[in-house]
Parts: structure tokens; C-alpha cells; sequence
């Protein structure tokens, strides 16, 4: 008998993942490992398009996770089929990224798809994209929103 408890596995999808997901998936994960519980979560993020597959984050959400002390080495790479096994949750940041990831969906899959930001306390659903707007302000919304979200995510999961 193994008493080996499966860790709970959570996806931030956007549509490229070098902006919105990257800066969510490091928010969670160093919140997991501020409070002690990376033996019961593990995280990732991916994108419904493949238009910067293999590419680094954004120069902007790289900036804006560095003022905050934290840092990413992640690579963009797309949704897969495997993704809706091995996560429990798929997060999406606006409605579009929704509507790709059920379109993605296998027909038998169990992952919960939901908008990050319906966990926000402060009720802001949508989480912008930022990639066009030019300047670094849109990121900087992204990051206080991802870290809303995941907070009031794991208070409420643990
Ligand atoms: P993200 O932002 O979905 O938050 O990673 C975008 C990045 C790239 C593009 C669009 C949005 N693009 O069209 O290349």
C-alpha cells in the first residue's frame, strides 16, 4: 500500500502564454510555497494558440515579477488533450480563452474550466489582455488580479 496522497494540479491558459498565464502560474506557485503546500498542489500554464510556442514571457510580465521578487524560466507551449487529465482545474482569463479551452476539451473530461477571475474579491471577472496596450499598466493590473484570485482560490481550497 502506498500512502503517496495525489497533489491537485491547477492550469492558467491565456491565448499566447507568454503574458496573463506565466505571471498566474508563478503567483500561484509562490504562494504554494509561502504557505507550505506544494505537496498538495502543483501548477502550470499553457496557451489555446501556438503563435509563441518555445518563447520566454513577455520582457513586461518578466518586469513586473522581478518587482515582486519573483522570477520564471517557463516556455510558452499550447493546450493538450494530456492537460485535461492531469489538472483538476483549467483556469481562463477572459471568455475567448473559455470557449478555446471547452473547444479543446476531449469529450470525457473531468477538469473544472473556469474564469480565474471569478474568484476575485473584488469581483473583476475579466483579466485583460495586455500584450497590445504597449505599456507595462495592463501587466501590472494582470499581476494584482492573479494574486487576488489565487489567494481567495486557496483559501478557499485548503
Ligand atoms: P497572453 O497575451 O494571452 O496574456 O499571453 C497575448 C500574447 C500574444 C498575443 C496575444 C495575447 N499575440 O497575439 O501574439
Amino acid at each position: 500500500m502506498s500512502n503517496v496522497k495525489q497533489r491537485r494540479g491547477v492550469l492558467f491558459v491565456c491565448l499566447g502564454n507568454i503574458c496573463r498565464s506565466p505571471i498566474a502560474e508563478t503567483v500561484f506557485q509562490s504562494l504554494i510555497e509561502q504557505r507550505n503546500l506544494t505537496d498538495k498542489w502543483f501548477c502550470d500554464s499553457a496557451a489555446t494558440s501556438s503563435y509563441h510556442t518555445g518563447d520566454l514571457p513577455d520582457y513586461r510580465a518578466i518586469q513586473v515579477l522581478k518587482e515582486h521578487g519573483l522570477q520564471t524560466e517557463h516556455r510558452a507551449r499550447k493546450l493538450t488533450k494530456e492537460d485535461f487529465n492531469k489538472f483538476e482545474w483549467i483556469f481562463g482569463m477572459d471568455e475567448s480563452n473559455i470557449s478555446n479551452i471547452k473547444r479543446m476539451s476531449p469529450s470525457n473530461s473531468q477538469a473544472k474550466i473556469e474564469l480565474l477571475g471569478s474568484y476575485d474579491p473584488e469581483g473583476q471577472s475579466i483579466i485583460e489582455d495586455p500584450y497590445y496596450q504597449g505599456g507595462i499598466d495592463g501587466f501590472i493590473a494582470n499581476y494584482n488580479q492573479c494574486l487576488r484570485c489565487c489567494q481567495a482560490f486557496l483559501d478557499k481550497m485548503n
